[in-house]
């Protein structure tokens, strides 16, 4: 069996018993007025942070959503996008799919602004997502990227920047290592199933998405989400693993390179009431300017007296620069 094959496997036996914080923490999942989510949705929350940003979800997009679960995402998506079909839902393991289309049943019962045919669930994979090139405004994955080799998630990513719409969203969240997990723990199939030990660096993680085509990147949180301990997973020290809440967006990479937002601000203190960096951005004297990363290093290099960069809060949601 590859290792693909494995996790098919791992989920079909986790889409017919569900299991509380089975291959992620189990963090409670976001609320909403009037949503109802059903108790087999949250024990079935195999997520680790979250893709529901009500302000990408502007203008009655088109969601694809990757991986279903228990058809918590697809219904917090359908909560905002409420229409027939708004959200396609693809997973490649017929139980996760049948436990799926269940769930939302139950959530119609207790919502009564939910109609089960907002959302269509299909039989598909991340490596052919059953869609025509740029036809989606958002696509979300909540942890499961993090569970393929790099050249799959190279794969994956391709296959997401092909059928996005320019300007389109792609909103995921994963696990990333805080060093790179030794590759015995990596060629566990079952404990990357798990979620566990397929994580990449947040700098590998960062660059495949790059390499994939997305011209601006923004981190939306990061925060900690499981720790490989030495006993467990025979380390010589413990390992973090922190979760990262991202969305990239589909537009060309800048000649000087992508535009990852972090959550830094630049902040002029100078003798005027503004500096103009001849690059596009006017900062007003005492304001904090939000800035990417590229643009953060490039200002604090030219004006190293004048200007003051704040460190990365990983929490970054649109405004400033480029
Ligand atoms: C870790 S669970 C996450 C489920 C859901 N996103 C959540 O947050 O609760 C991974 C999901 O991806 C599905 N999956 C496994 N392999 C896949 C693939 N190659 N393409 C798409 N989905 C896949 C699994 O069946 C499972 O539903």
């Amino acid at each position: 069996m590859s290792y693909l094959e494995t996790t098919a496997e791992f989920y079909k036996e986790a889409a017919k018993t569900p299991q509380v914080g089975l291959c992620c923490i189990s963090t409670p999942p976001l609320q909403f007025p009037n949503l109802k989510i059903p108790e087999i949705m949250q024990q079935m929350n195999y997520g680790c942070g979250t893709t529901i940003h009500p302000t990408e979800l502007r203008g009655n997009p088109k969601i694809l959503y990757i991986g279903v679960g228990g058809g918590l995402e697809a219904l917090q998506f359908a909560y905002f996008c409420r229409r027939k079909g708004s959200v396609i839902a693809i997973d490649p393991v017929a139980e996760m799919r049948e436990v799926a289309k269940q769930n939302l049943q139950l959530a119609a019962k207790d919502n009564d602004w939910f109609d089960p045919e907002f959302v269509e669930i299909l039989a598909g994979d991340a490596f052919s997502l059953p869609v025509p090139d740029a036809s989606i405004d958002v696509i979300a994955q909540n942890c499961l990227f993090n569970i393929f080799e790099p050249q799959d998630l190279q794969r994956a990513l391709q296959e997401v920047y092909r059928v996005l719409k320019p300007k389109g969203r792609l909103i995921m969240s994963d696990p990333i290592a805080t060093r790179p997990i030794p590759a015995s723990l990596q060629s566990d199939e079952r404990l990357r199933a798990m979620c566990l030990s397929g994580a990449m660096t947040y700098d590998e993680y960062i660059y495949s998405l790059i390499n994939a085509g997305f011209g601006q990147i923004e981190v939306r949180a990061r925060r900690p989400y499981r720790l490989l301990d030495t006993h467990s997973f025979a380390l010589d020290t413990p390992l973090m693993l922190e979760s990262l809440d991202s969305v990239s967006f589909k537009v060309p990479i800048p000649s000087d390179g992508a535009c990852v937002f972090t959550g830094k601000t630049a902040v002029y203190h100078g003798i005027d009431s503004y500096l103009n960096d001849r690059a596009g951005h006017l900062l007003q004297r005492g304001n904090p300017l939000a800035v990417c990363d590229k643009t953060a290093k490039k200002l604090a290099e030219k004006f190293p007296e004048e200007i003051i960069i704040s460190d990365s809060t990983w929490h970054y949601n649109g405004g400033g620069c480029c």
